[in-house]
């Protein structure tokens, strides 16, 4: 079963709040999508593996370490998705982006891919799909099959907030997808908006209505 990792780091709480906060405008909620992006980019790369090697620093020679374990590739799910990915490239700006495109289909309901563009060395790679909201889970259960399709075999989720049904959703499709949420929230109302939440994260990154 896939594991569920919630951030409560004060700092990731306390912009969260205004993040959360509907007077909060859009430049700011950008700038806080950002900042939050990179603090939980911090906390996810926690098991990273390193390796010793030897440097001679101006006094001696010294044992130190490095990073070691595959490359990584960030994957946002447009649109929502991109707002956060800047501020894990400030942590890791070696990392190749992908995207993946998605929409859902009027009859069935269900999420379609429309577009998808990953790095070429996928099967190299370990990947971080990003999305601030993790609703019904349909689109992130769809895009991780997407990842899984074309290769990628060490896939973590992360987003700002995330409903019970999407993190259960996950869990049942994906029991190898460990998920990064800062805060868990209370459910989905009957239009499908996470409560409390914080709106349409597409709508409020970009200002558009
Ligand atoms: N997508 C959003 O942008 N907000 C929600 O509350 C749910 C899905």
């Amino acid at each position: 079963m896939s594991k569920v990792y919630v951030f409560d780091h004060p700092l990731i709480q306390h912009k969260l709040t205004y993040i959360r906060d509907k007077n909060t405008g859009t430049k700011e909620f950008r700038e806080l999508v950002d900042e939050v992006a990179t603090l939980m980019a911090f906390e996810i790369t926690r098991d990273m593996p390193v390796e010793e090697i030897e440097i001679e620093t101006p006094v001696t020679v010294a044992k130190t370490k490095v990073l070691s374990g595959k490359k990584l590739a960030i994957v946002p799910i447009l649109r929502a998705g991109i707002g956060m990915v800047d501020g894990v490239l400030k942590l890791i700006p070696a990392a190749k982006v992908g995207h993946i495109g998605l929409y859902r289909d009027p009859a069935t309901l269900k999420p379609v891919e429309y577009y998808a563009k990953l790095p070429a060395d996928v099967e190299e790679r370990d990947f971080i799909i990003v999305d601030p909201m993790l609703a019904t889970g349909g689109s992130a259960v769809e895009a991780i099959h997407s990842l899984k399709k074309r290769g990628a075999k060490n896939i973590k989720f992360m987003c700002l907030i995330a409903a019970p049904e999407g993190v259960k959703a996950i869990q049942e499709e994906h029991a190898d997808v460990d998920i990064y949420i800062a805060a868990l929230d209370e459910k989905l109302n009957d239009h499908g908006y996470i409560v409390p939440g914080l709106g349409d994260a597409g709508d409020r990154l970009f200002g558009t209505k």
